[in-house]
């Protein structure tokens, strides 16, 4: 069954959206099956960049089907927003679908989020306050509101109520906040459910039917592997399952539908937000010619992100978890002007290698973390960023390529060296014409 999984490898920003971007062209469906906005994917229209949240990154062709799958948690002011912006510049929104069975952020989710990382003071963990995690918390507490909920605006009215004494009981006695109105959001809320209404279907049987007629159906992983609930630096994390696992949950789709596995990771490391980093660059001038070269400014939260060398120890972990197939290499031009380039081998503690990626992130933070082993490769100070053949890489950018394929034990299949859709290296060409045509 012609199906392709696109996830992230690291903590998220490794250039997913560029790569849905190429990768779907050929697709009949695009799915995003978890998170929310908290995601900022760039993809590259009519000359200009434009992020996506929520909406997945096939939506500029008009033939594919772009569905907002039932793992994912949707603010329907920011999906309004986005689907506006896109039609101010000409696209055709029309094939933006939405499940029954995703969930509603709500402002009181926002307002949580960001009273819960106030009160976290030093240990928050430095969310995008998009309200993510205290949508999937009403989630898993049965108390959530579904898109469905839309659908009959009594039941709406009745769920919205006792979640609103809920919360404002909440605000009140623990955070000491103000009580929020109940008849403003449900106002509010009312014109979205109008707006969005014609968008929602039950996507668990139009994905099956697809699957049926054989249609090439693409899924759109959000945040990565690191950041994962389960397997991520817990509770540095997200909190949706963010690996090729999560597709089945995020969509009713069972695993065995699925073909392909691509992982994408940039060819350096960075992360927003707190949490264990063990090859961070601290302060100093690759860091910053990393971050200004890559432009490592958060896209929805605007923070600068930290930056470090590639970690092979925690990728090796990822493509494990997520069973890839095939590797996607990203921004390896933003490494050009660099004298040399490491690359961590090997975490030890006391002086001893550890077998794992470790479970427990004392072993990943600050004084506790694990000493990070590297390897230094000599830079290749040249701009690679119009090559597109293999062959014509300098011999310097070849050798820290092939290092991460022997490392890894797994074949490159692509290299981004640059943000412009045609910015790639092709190294694999029979399997990459394999998948994306
Ligand atoms: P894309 O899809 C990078 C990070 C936040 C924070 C943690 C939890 O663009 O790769 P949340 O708001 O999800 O509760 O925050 O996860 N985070 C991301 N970092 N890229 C993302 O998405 C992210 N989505 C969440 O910075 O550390
Ligand atoms: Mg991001």
């Amino acid at each position: 069954m012609p199906s392709n999984v696109i996830v992230g490898l690291q903590w998220g920003d490794e250039g997913k959206g560029k790569i849905t971007d190429l990768l779907s062209k050929n697709s009949d469906y695009v799915i995003r099956y978890q998170g929310g906005n908290n995601s900022g994917h760039s993809i590259h229209i009519k000359n200009r960049y434009f992020i996506l949240h929520l909406i997945p990154s096939g939506v500029i062709y008009p033939h594919i089907k772009c569905i907002i799958g039932p793992g994912v948690v949707i603010d329907p002011k920011s999906l309004i927003k986005e689907i506006k912006d896109l039609e101010s510049i000409g696209i055709n929104t029309s094939q933006i679908l939405i499940a029954k069975r995703a969930h509603i952020t709500m402002p009181y989710h926002r307002l949580l989020d960001e009273y819960k990382e106030e009160a976290l003071g030093d240990r928050s963990i430095g969310t995008t306050h998009r309200g993510i995690g205290p949508t999937y918390e009403d989630k898993i507490a049965r108390i959530g509101i579904r898109i469905l909920d839309f659908l009959n605006l009594k039941i709406f009215y009745k769920k919205l109520k006792d979640n609103i004494n809920y919360k404002n009981y909440i605000f009140k006695k623990i955070y000491k906040k103000k009580p929020l109105s109940f008849n403003s959001i449900y106002e509010e809320y009312i014109e979205y459910a109008k707006i969005l209404y014609p968008r929602i279907i039950d996507s668990v049987y139009e994905l099956h039917e697809a699957f049926k007629k054989g249609k090439k159906i693409l899924f759109e992983g959000a945040q990565a592997m690191l950041l994962d609930i389960n397997y991520g630096t817990y509770p540095y994390v997200t909190t949706s399952s963010t690996s090729t696992g999560g597709v089945c949950i995020g969509t009713g789709i069972p695993p065995t539908f699925l073909k392909n596995f691509i992982g994408v990771a940039k060819s350096y490391c960075t992360r927003v937000g707190s949490g264990p980093f063990p090859t961070e660059i601290n302060k100093n001038i690759i860091r910053d010619i990393i971050r200004k070269k890559g432009n490592e400014y958060g896209s929805t939260t605007k923070r600068p992100r930290r930056c470090g060398w590639l970690d092979l120890v925690s990728l090796q972990y990822s493509c494990m978890i997520n069973d890839i197939h095939y590797l996607i290499i990203t921004k390896l031009d933003v490494l050009s002007e660099l004298e040399f380039i490491k690359v961590c081998i090997e975490y030890r503690k006391n002086g001893k290698k550890l077998p794992y990626f470790p479970a427990n992130i004392e072993y990943l933070e600050k004084e506790e973390q694990v000493e990070a082993i590297y390897i230094d490769f000599p830079g290749w100070k040249k701009d690679i960023s119009h090559i597109h053949e293999y062959e014509n890489l300098p011999k310097n950018c070849k050798k820290y390529i092939n290092f991460i394929e022997s490392y890894l034990k797994l074949e490159i299949l692509l290299i981004s060296i640059g943000s412009e859709r045609n910015q790639n290296v092709i190294k694999n060409t029979s399997s990459f014409f394999q998948i994306f045509s």
